[in-house]
């Protein structure tokens, strides 16, 4: 028997990547995904040999094998929350990891009565920001049940995924427009026309969220068709809800192939046994904020130019599941792949993803979250979305929020995420039963600010006209 090969695994620092030379073909067909700050990447030994240099940007960690692959790291959190420094925690999470047993009686091996294996969760690397762990399916999932709060898994994908740079042209485009964007009376109408009252009531987020997700699918989808968009339940993978993907018709087609992508994710996810979570900040608000988006447009008469989607996506908080099989995806089921936005060679000039964008802490300032530009944010995006936000939403501070969103960056698509705070997050109900949209803290003038400025840039971007009926 010939051994397998030899296998390393690549972290590399994600700024300044893709000006890599081509000459580092083998790495670009070895990503597999962000971890940490950092891109991971699987090579053997002769892709690891060729690609000597990057070493010296990363680091190479030994692979006796690749199965089941799983990063464990802490969420993005203010002190706060968890003042144990990072390094400390993840010091603590390798030993506790050590001492970690599967629970034996639902061990599948128990059940057979059989000796349930010790422990067979390792960790192979510690990293800067989290640990790689080799894990069965099994053994991740007892492991995540007793994971202290805010520390999550996130399965390293055992396909090798693209990999690929925004093309030139769009971003030029996007620089091009950059200073066009002007305050317009008509545009702040607009944007004006999302309300409080226009808001999905308590009661609509909580409905998405109680019910069971294909429900909550369907309900998402016929409150957005009332809005005049085409919607579609987009199937990707067994055992999980499908993606609601709307879309609006081009007034002007055929002048481009531009694509705007407005999107949130509608599951949600507790976590430190806390079984019950209504999500209605991650991601309730954000899903509010399309739901309210879609209703200006339709209170309005907006007909964009260009075409213009919003997404409600699946499987967010299993590792981006629904947003990546609908960008580029991984495992190709359902004919997701030939579906897919990157396999159809769509031209995605800009993608803003709403996540947790409800929450504004007691005594701070208003806030507004972007992706670290040249991170995994689009410089191009996020430079549109400072000037909207100054221009539609100005009271709202501005930053760079902790990375998160990365299916569309990952494949070339311009993109940034909004979300409500600077920095690390501090909603104390993060993952949690009591994440409600009734608590303290729980600000739908907030959710309003961040949603213009999500269509204030849509309109700019897809340029658009308003029906004379509705004027
Ligand atoms: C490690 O285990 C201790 C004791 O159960 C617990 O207090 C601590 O939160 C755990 N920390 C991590 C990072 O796993
Ligand atoms: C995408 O669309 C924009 C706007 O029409 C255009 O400038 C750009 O060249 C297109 N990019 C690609 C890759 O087709």
């Amino acid at each position: 028997m010939v051994a397998p090969a030899a296998l390393t695994m690549l972290f590399v620092s994600m700024v300044g990547l893709e000006h890599l030379p081509k000459a580092y073909d083998c790495l670009w067909r070895s990503y597999h995904g962000i971890l940490g700050a950092q891109h991971a990447f699987i090579v053997d030994d002769r892709c690891l040999h060729s690609s000597f240099s990057i070493l010296e940007l990363g680091t190479g960690v030994r692979l006796s094998h690749t199965e089941n692959l799983v990063w464990a790291s802490r969420d993005p959190v203010d002190p706060s929350l968890d003042d144990t420094p990072l390094n400390v925690a993840l010091g603590q999470l390798e030993r506790n990891i050590t001492a970690f047993r599967p629970t034996a009686h639902e061990h599948p091996a128990a059940q057979l009565h059989l000796d349930v294996p010790r422990n067979r969760v390792r960790a192979i690397h510690r990293g800067q920001d989290g640990l790689l762990l080799s894990a069965s399916p099994h053994d991740t999932a007892a492991l995540g049940a007793v994971l202290p709060r805010y520390w999550s898994l996130t399965p390293v994908s055992p396909f090798p995924r693209r990999l690929l740079p925004v093309p030139a042209s769009t971003k030029q485009h996007l620089r091009d427009l950059l200073p066009t964007i002007q305050f317009d009376p008509v545009t702040a109408a607009v944007v004006n026309g999302i309300s409080i009252p226009h808001l999905p009531t308590t009661s609509d987020i909580s409905l998405v969220k109680i019910q069971h997700a294909p429900l909550a699918a369907a309900w998402i989808k016929r409150q957005i068709e009332a809005t005049g968009a085409t919607c579609a339940l987009k199937h990707y993978k067994e055992n999980f809800a499908p993606n609601v993907i709307c879309e609006y018709p081009a007034s002007a087609p055929g002048t481009s192939n531009a694509l705007v992508v407005l999107g949130a994710h509608y599951d949600s996810r507790g976590s430190f046994g806390s079984v019950r979570a209504p999500g209605a900040n991650d991601d309730g608000s954000g899903t509010g904020a399309l739901l309210t988006i879609a209703r200006a447009v339709a209170r309005r008469g907006v007909a964009f130019r260009g075409r213009v989607q919003l997404c409600a996506f699946a499987g967010e908080e299993q590792g981006l599941v629904g947003s990546r099989a609908y960008a580029d995806p991984v495992v190709l089921t359902y004919g997701a792949a030939a579906r897919s936005l990157a396999r159809r060679g769509a031209n995605v000039t800009m993608m803003i993803q709403a996540d947790m964008v409800g929450y504004h802490a007691p005594g701070e300032p208003a806030q507004l979250g972007l992706s670290n530009p040249g991170f995994e944010g689009s410089p191009e995006v996020v430079a549109i979305l400072e000037r909207t936000a100054a221009l539609y939403s100005p009271s709202s501070k501005l930053g760079t929020c902790e990375p998160d969103h990365v299916s569309f960056y990952e494949v070339g698509f311009p993109s940034s995420i909004l979300a409500e705070r600077i920095g690390w997050f501090n909603d104390p109900a993060y993952h949690d039963s009591t994440d409600l949209s009734s608590r303290e803290g729980y600000s739908f003038q907030h959710i309003k600010d961040i949603a213009k400025t999500q269509l204030a840039a849509a309109l700019h971007v897809a340029g658009y006209d308003l029906r004379e009926d509705e004027m």
